[in-house]
């Protein structure tokens, strides 16, 4: 068993948040991986080795109570609950002058409203050891103005402002919270898109070194947050998109 505290992470199966569980549990963590399936990270095709640092577990992040029921589950497992990871999200777009209510309330419930469950939920684990860190993923998007995503904006604009009210928060109970605002990174569900077509051209014209970030780059940065020692360090939003954001 670890001597490092559980992390928990959201949307742990694919993508970033599979990226992030293997390195965090590289890193020595016992990592909970949360997701819809229950499924251990898969990365590649190939899921992770089953091992004991790895823990899959089935949770609806939407559903109310779910994320309580599943620390009080890990908890009963003998984990020591010490960091949360708010990865899960859906990137859906829709026109706003016809996009439907129900399509604005699944990208909302999924990107925001679960983070602001969650770290609810994780409150009196992260309180009783006086020590905690919440990563939250944002987007670069939060700040722009982008066609057929006024959801999905909407959405990673209420992360980063959860994100600062709740470092102020729980200051005082020793919790830091901070967000990662990624922009465009390769994964293996965008594979196609990244490597061709127009968005593949939008790129190669506006990140300055004309390649998007791999997951696996978002995944080392979120377990340097976990492991450097920088208590100073919450309630910021810490962009990794190979400097597109201040390019001229
Ligand atoms: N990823 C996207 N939607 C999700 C959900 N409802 N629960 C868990 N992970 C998700």
């Amino acid at each position: 068993m670890s001597t490092r505290p559980c992390i928990v992470v959201t949307g742990a199966s694919r993508g970033i948040g599979a990226a992030i569980s293997v390195r965090l549990a590289e890193a020595g963590f016992t990592v909970a991986c949360l997701s819809r399936s229950g499924a251990l990270p898969t990365l590649g095709g190939v899921a992770a080795p089953a091992s004991e640092l790895l823990v899959p577990m089935a949770c609806d992040i939407t559903r109310t109570g779910a994320m309580v029921e599943a620390l009080a589950e890990l908890t009963r497992r003998g984990l020591q609950i010490g960091g949360l990871i708010n990865n899960a999200g859906v990137h859906l777009d829709a026109p706003a002058a016809s996009a439907s209510l129900a399509h604005y309330e699944e990208v909302m419930s999924t990107n925001a409203t679960s983070v602001f469950l969650a770290c609810q939920a994780v409150y009196p684990y992260l309180a009783e050891r006086k020590n905690g860190l919440i990563v939250n993923m944002g987007s670069f998007f939060e700040k722009l103005g982008v066609k057929r995503n006024l959801a999905y904006c909407a959405s990673k604009a209420a992360v980063g402002a959860m994100t600062r009210c709740l470092a102020v928060e729980w200051a005082g109970d020793g919790i830091r919270v901070l967000a990662i605002a990624p922009g465009y990174i390769h994964t293996d569900l965008n594979h196609e898109a990244m490597t061709a077509g127009p968005l593949r051209a939008y790129l190669d014209k506006r990140i300055p070194g004309k390649q998007p970030g791999t997951a696996d780059e978002v995944a080392r940065l979120v377990t340097a947050l976990f492991t450097m020692d920088v208590p100073f360090l919450s309630g910021e939003t810490i962009t990794i998109d190979g400097a597109q954001g201040v390019a001229h």
